[in-house]
């Protein structure tokens, strides 16, 4: 089994460099190869995802990957900047389905910003459809205006469409795996459920998303389906987190409504994410972005990057137990109170990237954490 190691930029390299330190201690067989990607593989090969590390990415069963972004590249053309790796990859990969959980860990409560009560026990899925929308679909651009308030004038377009197929692939996902977690709660008559997001009473594409996950529902007759308004869910999720099982959406929607949920839960230093194709190959990344602004200091959270290799265990590489030994690892080690500056509270241990690492992997191969 070969794992593409792509760290990316700003904290992209320390958090991996730890993720990669839990997952050899798991002394599991796996090769891995690292490349560049975003704004590093630009200054040196001129491309935010050269044909290499594309290549890489494809021959692989399994892609870890960091962060990408800089301010220092936002000047650059669009197809030149660190964000088109990332689109790049889930595009040329086929990644069309991104699943983002939302977990508060007990320890953690007391980091949200929403009173305890409310986020204690989240756990929440938000699976965002990742390679169609008003991300990809074309055309897009800027031309001079026809029509519209202001002919003659400026003006930019892009084009928010989605197909048949596509819309139905991503809601048998969400069905899925609103089943699989209700067989594994261990909750007699357990319904899972599907909230599907859209925006049905103003977009044609999201009245058509709308009708086409209550086809597909038909044949998931144990699992209870609800339409919510996009702007309701956005209310609804500082509202009341817990009342949400699995979420289905667009790009656009998920995009936005999956760092909301990620705040319920404290920080977004936690939470992991994957984004796989119908062959269950997954592309696996925390679900924060590159933070120039304290890259370099040592202080990221590791946690998500090393959740998400946990992630990559269990749905590309069929490796439940090692999965299940990262994540107990990581409750250990905030159980013994060991936290990064993201979720520090009065009474913890305040620890660097390295360190955090460190514990993660003493708690893997069974070595004792000091308390603090
Ligand atoms: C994400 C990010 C990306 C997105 C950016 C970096 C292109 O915000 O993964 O949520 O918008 O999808
Ligand atoms: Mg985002």
């Amino acid at each position: 089994m070969k794992i593409a190691i792509l760290p990316g930029d700003g904290i992209g390299t320390e958090i991996m460099a730890e993720a990669v330190k839990v997952l050899n201690a798991l002394e599991l067989r796996f090769e891995t190869e690292t490349a560049l990607v975003g704004g590093a593989a630009y200054d040196a090969h001129g491309h935010p995802l050269p044909e290499s590390t594309l290549a890489l990415a494809r021959s692989a069963d399994a892609i870890l990957f960091g962060a990408v972004g800089d301010w220092k590249y936002d000047k650059l053309d669009r197809p030149l900047r660190p964000e088109q790796a990332i689109l790049g990859l889930r595009k040329h990969l086929g990644l069309f389905a991104n699943f983002r959980p939302a977990i508060c860990y007990e320890q953690l409560t007391h980091a949200s910003s929403l009173k305890p009560a409310l986020v204690a026990g989240l756990d929440i899925l938000i699976i965002r459809e990742l390679t169609g929308d008003i991300y990809f679909g074309q055309p897009r651009g800027r031309r001079t205006a026809v029509d519209g308030h202001f002919p003659g004038t400026e003006e930019a377009f892009d084009t928010m469409r989605y197909s048949k197929p596509e819309v139905e692939r991503i809601a048998h996902v969400a069905f899925q795996a609103a089943r699989k977690r209700a067989a594994g709660s261990g909750r007699s008559n357990a319904r899972g459920k599907v909230t599907s997001v859209d925006k049905a009473n103003v977009l044609e594409t999201f009245q058509f998303w709308k009708d086409v996950v209550t086809e597909v529902h038909a044949s998931y007759p144990d699992v209870q389906l609800e339409h919510m308004y996009v702007d309701n869910a956005a209310m609804q999720l500082v509202k009341a987190p817990k009342a949400f099982d699995v979420v289905v959406t667009g790009n656009m929607f998920g995009d936005i409504l999956s760092d909301e949920a990620a705040m319920l839960t404290g920080s977004i230093g936690m939470l992991p994410s994957a984004s796989l194709d119908k062959n269950n190959k997954g592309l696996y990344e925390p679900s924060h972005g590159s933070a120039p602004d304290i890259a370099g200091k040592g202080v990221a959270n590791p946690l998500a990057t090393i959740l998400s290799a946990a992630m990559m265990l269990r749905f590309s590489l069929d490796q439940p137990e090692a999965a299940d030994r990262v994540e107990s690892a990581v409750k250990a080690v905030l159980s013994a109170g060991l936290r990064t500056g993201d979720i520090w509270s009065e009474g913890t241990r305040l620890v660097g990237t390295r360190e955090m690492g460190d514990a993660v992997v003493a708690a893997i191969t069974g070595k004792t954490i000091t308390k603090s």
